[in-house]
């Protein structure tokens, strides 16, 4: 059984053009959002990783059949009858939670596996819990499943404000359940990223009625029934600043294409005040270079939308890693989501962490070495630290990286990187570390048809 590693070859200017793809964070509850409806559904724009790729297996679970090629799958929802995401879906993949809006809107109960924690902290589900209970479910928990029913989904007034602030996947799943509700639903304290924006055109091109899309409060009136629709999923914004850190550590000049502007906006701005020269190249694209003069420290405090993502703290830190002066970065979110900073001090960096807090003393250059990735935008942070140090350098456990960066070492490549996927060797499983290194294995079949000859 192999395991898979990048191998790196760093302090090489990137340049040229690299096309960003869908939004991985907005596909996957829109996977399960085409279960609301009575037809088909097809979205255009998927991403093939590990992470769609298994939203695409849990949906097929619940019964309905998808097909998936050139980035188009299509949804046939009349099969789903299935309602329950057992611990083995689960315990891959926290979004398989948002199986729970559409089973509790179709099928009137579900039986879900309650997600634990993961590489980044605590991740209650409380607050969609509360949200489902205030609609009228009855929930019961029992050996590590919620169980939960109702006679019917009744629309009132909720809010869905939690203790670090609102929440993405609380304001998705209840709203979902919340569009096939009887009467009117207002939702206070909605997040507003722009994956619950998205969710929202898709759903009111599906035949719901909301108001407020981009505000804290939304209206929904319930309807009977919903229809399949076409839509095209929206550029990922956590790609798109991943790529843009990538070209400023090389002292590159690359070409973003396929960008929401408005999506990247806090990103783009603080680039900007970094020192970076961005400048339009034609209609959703923009050119990124370090621009003249000293590049600048910055103090960044995650936030929701629209302050700086929490999913972009981690390669942010490579950056200033790399910039004179001392930098700060405190994250409200996921106050544990830290787990980049050792292996990025092992490759030279000087960051010190206390709580949730890091404090940044930039240095000259970083050094290659082996590093290991422990969740998706940690191994992030270490492939952009990668391509700009001195020498080789070994990312390992790179299925977490896979699960939210579409064709990386193409697009790398086509953009003058040098990086190879090897294997780490062949693993005995009885050696496996985790769970996930056996998961990787499995997955690895999944995606590899997809995958583009010599990656
Ligand atoms: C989504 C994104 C993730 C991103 C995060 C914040 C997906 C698949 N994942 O995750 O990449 O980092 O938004 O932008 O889209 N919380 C509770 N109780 C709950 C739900 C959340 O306390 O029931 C807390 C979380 O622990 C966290 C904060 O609220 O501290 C925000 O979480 P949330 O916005 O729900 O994140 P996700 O939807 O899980």
């Amino acid at each position: 059984m192999a395991l898979w590693m990048y191998e790196i070859e760093g302090a090489r200017p990137l340049s040229g053009r690299v096309r960003i793809s869908g939004s991985k964070n907005a596909s996957l509850p829109l996977l399960a959002a085409a279960l609301l409806a009575d037809t088909p559904t097809t979205l255009y724009n998927i991403p093939v990783l590990r992470d769609t790729m298994q939203m695409k297996r849990l949906i097929e679970h619940l019964g309905a059949k998808v097909t998936f090629s050139q980035g188009v799958m299509t949804i046939d929802p009349s099969g789903f009858k299935v309602d329950n995401v057992p611990y083995d879906i689960m315990c891959e993949m926290r979004a398989s939670f948002y199986a729970m809006g559409p089973m509790l809107a179709r099928l009137g109960k579900a039986r879900v596996s309650q997600p634990g924690g993961c590489a980044i902290g605590d991740r209650p589900v409380d607050i969609h819990l509360r949200g489902f209970k205030v609609l009228g479910v009855r929930m019961t928990r029992s050996a590590g499943y919620i169980h939960a029913r109702h006679k019917g989904l009744v629309g009132t007034r909720l809010s869905l404000m939690g203790p670090k602030g609102t929440s993405v996947g609380a304001t998705i799943n209840v709203l979902m359940a919340a569009v096939l509700a009887s009467g009117t639903t207002v939702i206070d304290d909605a997040a507003r990223e722009p994956e619950v924006i998205e969710m929202i055109s898709f759903l009111k091109a599906m035949g719901a009625r909301i108001e407020g899309s981009g505000t804290n409060t939304l209206t929904v009136e319930g309807v009977e029934s919903l229809r399949g629709v076409e839509y095209r999923v929206s550029p990922d914004r956590i790609e798109a600043g991943t790529w843009a850190v990538a070209a400023l550590v090389t002292h590159g000049d690359v070409v973003l294409e396929n960008v929401d502007p408005v999506a990247c906006e806090s990103t783009l701005e603080l680039l900007e005040r970094w020192g970076a020269e961005l400048s339009d190249a034609g209609p959703n694209a923009i050119r990124v270079r370090r621009g003249k003069g000293t590049k600048k420290p910055l103090s960044i405090v995650t936030e929701p939308f629209p302050g700086f993502p929490t999913d972009v703290q981690s390669v942010f830190t490579t950056l200033l890693a790399l910039t004179p002066g001392e930098s700060d970065l405190r994250e409200t979110i996921y106050p544990e989501r830290f787990k980049h900073v050792p292996e990025l001090n092992r490759m030279g960096a000087r960051i010190k962490l206390e709580g949730s807090r890091i404090t940044i003393k930039g240095v000259a250059a970083l050094e290659g070495a082996a590093v290991m990735a422990s969740d998706l935008r940690a191994g992030a942070a270490l492939v952009i630290a990668a391509l700009a140090a001195h020498g080789t350098s070994q990312v390992r456990r790179i299925y977490h990286v896979e699960r939210g960066y579409e064709d990386l070492v193409n697009k790398l490549r086509g953009i003058g990187a040098v990086i190879r996927r090897v294997e780490e060797a062949d693993v005995d499983p009885g050696l496996m570390v985790s769970s996930n290194d056996m998961y990787d294995a499995q997955v690895e079949e999944l995606i590899a048809p997809h995958r583009e000859v010599g990656t």
